[in-house]
């Protein structure tokens, strides 16, 4: 009986205080505000730009995007990144042109447009901003041969 008694008094004890514990010292990312109210708003960081493009951590990474692209427009019908970038058109605007892989369907024949699987550039090529990183990473770029 004395022993029910202690493992009751226990249970309510950790059931009350513990949670109250654990959320003591931890806040959530938009801060001890109300639920209606907005958050603060963070201002935007600056994206990086990188004379002659930021080198590859490895041969075969997607490069980064060295430029802003906030102006620029992929839909099913447009991608703006091709005005610059394609084969037709990358000469004259004096832009890097896709890779050769970004010509080949996913059996290896060569295409005369671009890929389907090239079409949305930003699933593979993304700027970059300076921020610190959420997380520590021990990442090194390959060696470059
Ligand atoms: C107005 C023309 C223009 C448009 C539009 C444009 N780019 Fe570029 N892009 C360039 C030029 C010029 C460079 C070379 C800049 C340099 O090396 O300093 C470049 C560089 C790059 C590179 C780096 C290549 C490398 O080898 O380092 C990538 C990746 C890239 N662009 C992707 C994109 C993507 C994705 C879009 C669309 C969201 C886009 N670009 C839109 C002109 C353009
Ligand atoms: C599925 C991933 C993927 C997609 C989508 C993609 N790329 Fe790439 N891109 C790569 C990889 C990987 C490389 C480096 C190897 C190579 O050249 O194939 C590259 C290379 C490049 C280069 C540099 C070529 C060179 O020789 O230095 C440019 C510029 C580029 N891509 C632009 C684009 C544009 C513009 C689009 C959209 C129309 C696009 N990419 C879509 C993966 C992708």
């Amino acid at each position: 009986m004395k022993n029910t008694i202690f493992t009751t008094t226990a249970t309510v004890f950790m059931l009350l205080l513990l949670p109250g514990t654990l959320a003591a010292g931890v806040e959530s990312l938009r801060g001890p505000l109300p639920l209606d109210a907005p958050a603060k708003i963070f201002p935007a960081k600056k994206q990086q730009k990188a004379e002659g493009g930021f080198e590859r951590g490895w041969k075969q990474q997607p490069p980064q995007i060295p430029h802003e692209i906030d102006k620029d427009r992929i839909s099913l019908r447009e991608n703006t990144c091709l005005k610059c970038h394609s084969k037709e058109n990358h000469e004259k605007e004096k832009a890097p042109e896709v890779g050769e892989s970004h010509y080949v369907d996913r059996t290896g024949k060569k295409l005369t447009k671009i890929s389907q699987r090239r079409w949305f550039c930003n699933q593979c090529h993304v700027p970059q901003v300076d921020a610190q990183p959420l997380v520590g990473t021990t990442f090194e770029p390959l060696p470059q041969k």
